[in-house]
């Protein structure tokens, strides 16, 4: 196959902790230019990853030659960038959340449509391997799913072992940092939507479609918690928490019981790049699988599944109706918290 000639808006912290490195082991893509406003960070990721830098995302998307562009900005440009690109013919690869609101998502969906482009969502999670093997068992092994529970707990900071570990040495613009930390400071509002697109959509993606959802909200400090129950359309209950920060390790799982077995899932801090320890259980037997998936990148594979959307039109996955739902999920907890919990239909 032939190297799909690949854009990169935005050469801030995921696009140099995950896609960059990604994109280096990867044959599927050669980067044809990179854009940031940040001049600082413009020229030292361009220089440090040998992209050619470009001053004006219009003259990237249109003039640098690319099929597809991959959107690694904050998440208040992901609508009009996904636009502008789609409108130009391209490829998309958007970063989670796909938009800021269902309205802001809702046109994208047509247009990835009525262009006939790939619009692929960053919600990497349904590419870990372990996840992936969770779902199989769910679809074909467990039957009916009577009660799940899911947990999301975010640690408050990466001890510096962890970050010295895991993180490539990275290029910082202090004052792009702060801004973005500014934007952020609404954190009821921010965490709910940045974590929200992860937990929702892998709900969705393990679980299927969900009909009603009721949820509860409540703060220490800077700290939230967000729980909730969701009745499943296929008739199961479900619970799901999402918690940042939590004094603690990171906390990422689901136990998910069906008319014939149980699915255990453990995953890791995302860029351990280590794939989800899975344990099914099926009860005519009485025993347990437990593979051993080790290592395995979502971020990467991730990109490789962009690049057989691209190649072979199968569609994205998750798309961006996908994107859209796991936002409508997002848009029904904020509803049910103001009105003190009651059942939100979707
Ligand atoms: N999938 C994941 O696990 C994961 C993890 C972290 C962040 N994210 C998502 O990635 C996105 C970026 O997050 P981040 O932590 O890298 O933020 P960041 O602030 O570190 O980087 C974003 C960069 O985009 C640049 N930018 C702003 N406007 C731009 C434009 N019009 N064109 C090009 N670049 C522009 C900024 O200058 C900045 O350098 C967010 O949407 C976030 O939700 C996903």
């Amino acid at each position: 196959m032939k190297p799909i000639k690949l854009g990169i808006l935005g050469a801030g912290r995921i696009a140099q902790s995950a896609h960059l490195p990604s994109l280096a082991k990867l044959e599927e893509f050669s980067v044809v230019g990179i854009h940031d406003p940040s001049r600082i960070l413009l020229e030292g990721v361009s220089a440090k990853y040998q992209i050619k830098p470009f001053i004006e995302a219009m003259e990237l998307i249109e003039n640098s030659g690319a099929e597809a562009i991959l959107i690694a900005t904050p998440d208040r440009f992901h609508a009009e960038l996904a636009t502008l690109c789609l409108t130009a013919g391209k490829h998309v690869f958007v970063e989670k959340p796909i938009a800021l609101s269902v309205e802001q998502a809702e046109p994208l969906v047509r247009l990835a449509d009525q262009t006939k482009r790939v619009l692929q969502v960053g919600a990497m999670k349904r590419h870990d391997a372990g996840v992936e093997y969770a779902k199989a068992a769910i679809d074909e092994k467990i039957g009916r799913v009577l009660s799940a529970s899911i947990w999301y707990r975010v640690m408050s900071e990466l001890r510096p072992p962890t970050e010295a570990t895991y993180f490539p040495a990275m290029v910082v613009d202090t004052d792009v940092r702060i801004k973005e930390n500014e934007i952020k400071s609404n954190r009821e509002k921010y965490l709910l939507n940045t974590h929200g697109a992860h937990v929702f959509d892998g709900i969705r993606y393990l679980l299927g479609e969900v009909n009603e959802l009721s949820a509860q909200m409540t703060s220490l400090a800077s700290d939230y918690s967000w729980h909730g129950m969701l009745k499943l359309q296929q008739g199961g209950l479900a619970s799901f928490e999402i918690t940042s920060n939590v004094h603690s390790e990171w906390s990422e799982g689901a136990e998910i019981y069906g008319e014939r077995g149980h699915v255990s899932l453990r995953t890791h801090f995302p860029v351990s790049l280590r794939a989800s320890d899975v344990q099914v259980f099926i009860e005519e037997t009485g025993e347990s699988t437990h593979p051993v998936l080790g290592d395995g990148s979502a971020y990467k594979r991730q990109l490789q599944a962009f690049a057989r959307s691209i190649s072979t039109g199968i569609p994205a996955n998750p798309g961006p109706t996908d994107g859209l739902k796991a936002l409508s999920l997002i848009s029904g907890v904020e509803r049910s918290i103001a009105s003190q919990g009651s059942w939100i239909a979707l």
